[in-house]
């Protein structure tokens, strides 16, 4: 089940404001402890302004693992990417998502808000936040990622 206990960042700009709220009412049920940077209504918003302070938090190690939501999933996962220590992967199914911990060790999961099904979302993350990265040959590859 889900791992309990953990603080987990999220945020979304308005194309995936309906997603967050959904997950974050779900998760809370599970006890987990949901820090929301927004955005906090529907009217619309630059996905950037929105996921770079989350994303600053995780590349200071302030949150393992975070939930952002636009859209298409991929203009907030690419503001994202741009911060150290920062490996955001936009998935649309379970498959992806295992494989995003597994050999990305991917700790900022992408959902497109507008193109998925919320309750497969919700199963995906129950992957995203218990599959361990494999190490090994990923980890050398995910250590020549970072450029800077
Ligand atoms: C907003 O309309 C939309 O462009 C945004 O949510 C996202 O899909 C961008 O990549």
């Amino acid at each position: 089940m889900f791992d309990k206990g953990k603080k987990i960042a999220i945020c979304s700009d308005h194309g995936g404001y309906d997603l967050k709220e959904f997950l974050k009412r779900e998760l809370e049920k599970h006890n987990y402890e949901l820090v929301d940077y927004g955005c906090f209504s529907k009217e619309s918003v630059d996905y950037p302004d929105i996921v770079h302070p989350l994303a600053e938090a995780v590349s200071n190690h302030q949150f393992e693992k975070a939930i952002i939501i636009c859209g298409s999933g991929n203009g907030i996962q690419m503001a994202a990417n741009k911060h150290r220590y920062v490996r955001a992967a936009l998935c649309w199914d379970i498959e992806q998502t295992k494989l995003s911990r597994q050999h990305n060790d991917a700790n900022i999961l992408s959902l497109p808000g507008r193109f998925i099904d919320f309750n497969l979302a919700l199963q995906m993350i129950e992957v995203f936040l218990n599959t361990a990265f494999e190490g090994g040959r990923h980890q050398i590859r995910v250590d020549k990622i970072s450029k800077f």
